[in-house]
């Protein structure tokens, strides 16, 4: 039997979710539901990370706080310049004028791993691949410990060789960014619980499963192929404590919407979202360059949410979206600790 990652009273985890749904008041609301909540420092300024820190220490000692590894991948330059040159007509509808130079950033990881170290957490999870294995040692060194986000067993044995204490199993049914190590893979269709069971065949380490969770039952179908947690991202977007912006939150209640896809549109990473008109319109498979596809849309989706414009925006959702229910997230934690 292996060790507990998460010391919280039931297996259920708030997923990271950056961009706004991940606030300090969902946090709360999870630990006192006996939850477990995650602060998401991507996109987040150092500063703003250190104060979300600060805040969540006032009411738990026991979270976790979420960090993008910094991409490595090249730029498909071309694919990019095409790319740009498709969405101008979508950038006049708002009056904005695209940068067409490929931007790229690195998230601050250095002042990030900067933070953790010298003021640690009780966990951090990594996504979007790995970073040198000094960095994790360094984090645990600190006293956290360090769970990789994984989608293919082969992710999990390269987690594992650097060093990780533990995994976040993420199958493609799971909202928002895939934490794939490689963005230009198509996505094998796999239930989470199948994954689970393929990755526990290929490393012992503990698991936390991520991915299409749209009830208790799904909860029982993860623990019962060998998690020791489960991970819950779209169930909580329309909650009262989340920061889901209104237009997104009113989306994921729309009856119009009757799917979600994984696309590489908006940020020229995979993630699953409700399909609207913008991933139809530029749908094209050779278009991976995180995080500058992701700065190139940037102005446009912001004016897209603030016009409530869900035909342009990025409307993350995993495949158990329409489970998504209002009201308190507490209801919705107690809820899916039904059939543990
Ligand atoms: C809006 C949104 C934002 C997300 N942001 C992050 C993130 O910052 N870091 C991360 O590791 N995963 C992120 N994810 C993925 C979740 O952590 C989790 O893997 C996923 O939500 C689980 O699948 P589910 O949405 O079907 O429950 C995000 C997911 C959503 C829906």
């Amino acid at each position: 039997m292996s060790t507990p990652l998460l010391n919280s009273r039931w297996p259920i985890v708030a997923a990271p979710m950056a961009g706004g749904p991940s606030t300090v008041a969902l946090a709360r609301t999870v630990a006192s539901a006996g939850g477990f909540p995650f602060i998401a420092g991507g996109y987040k300024t150092p500063n703003t990370l250190a104060a979300e820190i600060n805040e969540i220490r006032t009411f738990t000692v026991e979270f976790g706080v979420n960090l993008f590894v910094p991409s490595k991948d090249p730029v498909n330059e071309a694919a990019f310049v095409a790319y740009a040159g498709e969405l101008k007509t979508e950038a006049e509808q708002y009056g904005l004028e695209l940068d067409l130079s490929p931007v790229t950033d690195d998230d601050w990881w250095d002042e990030k791993l900067a933070l953790l170290t010298e003021n640690p957490v009780p966990v951090v999870s990594l996504t979007f691949g790995l970073p040198h294995p000094d960095d994790i040692a360094a984090l645990q060194k600190a006293g956290s410990r360090v769970l990789a986000s994984v989608t293919t067993p082969d992710e999990a044995r390269l987690a594992r060789e650097a060093g990780v204490d533990g995994l976040v199993v993420q199958g493609p049914d799971a909202g928002g960014h895939s934490a794939t190590f490689d963005p230009s893979r198509a996505l094998a269709a796999v239930d989470t619980a199948t994954l689970v069971r393929q990755v526990l065949e290929t490393v012992q380490l503990p698991v936390i499963a991520a991915g299409g969770i749209d009830g208790p039952d799904a909860v029982r179908r993860m623990l019962d192929a060998g998690a020791q947690a489960v991970a819950v991202g779209t169930l909580l977007l329309r909650t009262d404590e989340a920061g889901t912006s209104l237009t997104h939150k009113q989306a994921l209640a729309d009856p119009a919407f009757t799917e979600t896809v994984l696309t590489r549109v908006f940020t020229g990473r995979p993630a699953r979202a409700l399909r609207n008109g913008f991933i139809d319109r530029h749908h094209r498979t050779d278009l991976s360059a995180y995080p500058a596809v992701h700065h190139l849309t940037r102005a446009l989706r912001q004016a897209a949410g603030e016009a409530g414009d869900t035909d342009r925006l990025h409307l993350w959702a995993g495949t158990g979206w329409r489970n998504a229910t209002t009201g308190s997230a507490a209801a919705v934690i107690r809820h899916l600790t039904d059939r543990i």
